[in-house]
């Protein structure tokens, strides 16, 4: 190779080394090979050499041509290896993190004392009835004997939906599970017509919803209705039951329950039920945890029964409240707020 050749190799070898980009490199590639190039420049210069020189020149140059283009591609390959490593660093997996496990979940507190609400009820032979959370006014009230101008049928204290049932009455968001016992028993007289009709006992769990809410209070909270109706059932196994009941839900035969005269429309006589626990950090309080009675005759004459023959109790008690006299919880708004930290201790 001539020496002007020797130098345009090495020139293009020193501004290959330069590109720092691939673009770079490119533009660089176009001053030695381009069709404006050096080398091309060389080449179309061989038309004007004498036949004898022509050959040794053609054959110089294209060994610089081989030479450039092979430092070109050596210089593509570095900067492509260059990139490549750049882009792993960037993307390093860090090994030594933690992974992420997925957690076991749990059921929600209440859902937990509805199951045990359940349980117990069903062990003392109390069937578990389910219904709409989108009531009538004659579920929710007028078979209930809750007269017309009863403020429990008030805004204030009732959602209503902007639709309206059969009566031409808007529907509610149920305020109270109690309705629950006119459709039981109504569908327990259906199922038995014309046979022997067993006693009616059953409990029916739910959501609830009244215009309502600070630490004791949620415009959604739960109930759970009890009924026992037959031709003999008096008071005295409102409480036997009852009683039974709280002292296997909270584990202590040391509670007291007290029965304290009240009002409900559907019942009569009613009775709040106090609890208290005689030891613990609420030991000596009286704890409201349901309200009961016996049930109306009223009542019983709208689930399709003659009340001369039969007669019976009915409860609704606070699972929310239950709750969190179980676990020692102090405001019901953390049951709804769906924090996890909070959650997570009840899995
Ligand atoms: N439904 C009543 C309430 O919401 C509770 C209750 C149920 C009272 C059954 C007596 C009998 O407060």
């Amino acid at each position: 190779m001539t020496q002007d050749l020797d130098s345009i190799v090495e020139t293009a070898r020193r501004a290959f080394a330069q590109a720092a980009t691939p673009a770079d490199l490119e533009n660089a590639k176009a001053q030695f090979t381009g069709k404006a190039g050096r080398i091309t420049e060389l080449m179309k210069g061989l038309a004007a050499l004498p036949v004898e020189e022509k050959k040794g020149r053609g054959a110089a140059i294209n060994v610089a041509k081989q030479a450039i283009e092979a430092a070109l591609a050596e210089r593509r390959q570095a900067l492509a290896d260059a990139e490549l490593e750049l882009q792993l660093k960037a993307e390093a997996l860090d090994v030594s993190l933690p992974g992420r496990v997925r957690e076991p979940g749990g059921l929600h507190p209440v859902s937990l004392t509805l199951e045990r609400i359940e349980l117990i009820f069903a062990s003392m032979g109390f069937d578990v009835a389910d219904g709409p959370e989108v009531e009538s006014d004659w579920h929710s009230f007028t078979s209930l004997n809750n007269p017309p101008n009863h403020p429990a049928r008030s805004m204030q204290d009732t959602f209503y939906v902007d639709i309206n049932g059969e009566d031409g009455i808007p529907y509610n968001l149920r305020p109270h599970t109690s309705p629950m016992q006119v459709r039981y028993a109504q569908q327990h007289v259906r199922k038995y017509a014309g046979g022997e009709m067993p006693e009616i006992r059953v409990i029916a769990p739910g959501r609830t919803y009244r215009v309502d809410s600070d630490a004791t209070h949620s415009p959604m909270f739960h109930q759970c209705e009890g009924l026992w109706l037959g031709e003999n059932v008096s008071f005295k196994d409102l409480k036997v039951v009852f009683t039974d009941f709280c002292r296997t839900f909270f584990e202590s035969d040391d509670l007291a329950l007290r029965f304290r005269p009240s009002f409900f429309p559907f019942t009569e006589p009613s009775a709040e039920i106090d609890i208290q626990f005689q030891s613990g950090p609420l030991a000596g309080r009286w704890l409201e945890v349901a309200g009961s009675g016996q049930v109306h005759p009223a009542v019983v004459r709208n689930m399709g029964l003659d009340p001369e023959k039969y007669i019976g109790f009915a409860f609704g008690m606070g699972p929310d409240r239950l709750t969190m006299l179980r676990y020692g919880v102090n405001d019901l708004r953390l049951f709804f707020d769906g924090d996890i930290r909070f959650l997570r201790q009840f899995r």
